[in-house]
This record gives structure tokens, C-alpha cells and sequence, in this order.
């Protein structure tokens, strides 16, 4: 059961994440969106962070983060142990990143994607389980 999902963008990614929270809104789906809250220039390390802090403290939660192209803030998230960010372009890699990697977060491009495309994959990750087997041996020695 996923407790809780954390939102978090650079400028570049601000407003493919409120296209995903208004989604959210709409069905329903809980999140905390722990910002940027504009299209004012940020630096995308600051909100890995923030986000990444989170996630330890919150049982079970996944994070999305958004930057212009989702390469900068998922290199920084991964600097954190804990975290394991996907940055996918098709719902397919949304779906090895849950099955196979265990990805507890997700990384968009906001320059990249199409919004009908990014709500598919991140559909696809909330709602993909991890397969375990082979792959927690795997997953375990990252
Ligand atoms: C900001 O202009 C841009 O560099 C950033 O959003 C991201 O794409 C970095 O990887």
C-alpha cells in the first residue's frame, strides 16, 4: 500500500508537475507537492534534495520529479542512498523501473514529454509492483 507521493520540480519541470497534480486532483490521489512553486529560475539539486529527505522519514512513499529534461534532478536524487529514480521517456521503462529496479522515484522531463504521455507513465509506475525474485539480489548490490 503506498503511503504517500511526493512531488518536486526545478523551473524546467513546473508546469508538467502541475499538469500531474491537477491529474492527481481529479482522481483523487494523494501528494504532497514540495515545490518549486513557479516558473522563477531554481537550481535542481535543491529540490532532489528536499524530496529525498522525505523519503526516508515517509514509509513506503514514492517521489516524481521534474526538471526540463529529467536527466539533471534524477543524477542528483541518486546521490542519496536511498533512492533508487528511474528517468523514463515510455511507459514500458516505467514498468522495468517498478519490476525490475524498484524504483521509488520517478524522473520527468518537462521539456521532453508530451502531458498525455507523462500521465501514462506515471500511471504506470504508481500502479506496477515490484517482481522481486532475481531481481532483489540485483537491486540489492546497487
Ligand atoms: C534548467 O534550465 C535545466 O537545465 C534543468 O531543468 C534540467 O533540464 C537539467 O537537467
Amino acid at each position: 500500500m503506498l503511503s504517500k507521493i511526493f512531488l518536486s520540480s526545478d523551473h524546467g519541470g513546473f508546469e508538467l508537475k502541475e499538469k500531474v497534480k491537477d491529474y492527481f486532483l481529479k482522481n483523487c490521489i494523494d501528494f504532497e507537492d514540495l515545490g518549486c512553486t513557479s516558473l522563477e529560475p531554481v537550481d535542481y539539486p535543491d529540490y532532489a534534495k528536499i524530496l529525498s529527505k522525505k523519503l526516508i522519514n515517509v514509509n513506503k512513499s514514492k517521489g516524481i520529479i521534474f526538471c526540463g529534461t529529467g536527466i539533471g534532478i534524477s543524477m542528483a536524487a541518486n546521490r542519496f542512498p536511498h533512492i533508487r529514480a528511474a528517468l523514463c521517456t515510455s511507459v514500458e521503462m516505467a514498468s522495468k523501473s517498478r519490476k525490475h529496479n524498484d524504483a521509488n522515484v520517478l524522473a520527468l522531463g518537462g521539456r521532453i514529454l508530451e502531458d498525455k504521455l507523462a500521465l501514462e507513465i506515471v500511471n504506470e509506475f504508481l500502479n506496477t509492483d515490484f517482481e522481486a525474485g532475481r531481481h532483489s539480489l540485483r537491486v540489492d548490490k546497487i
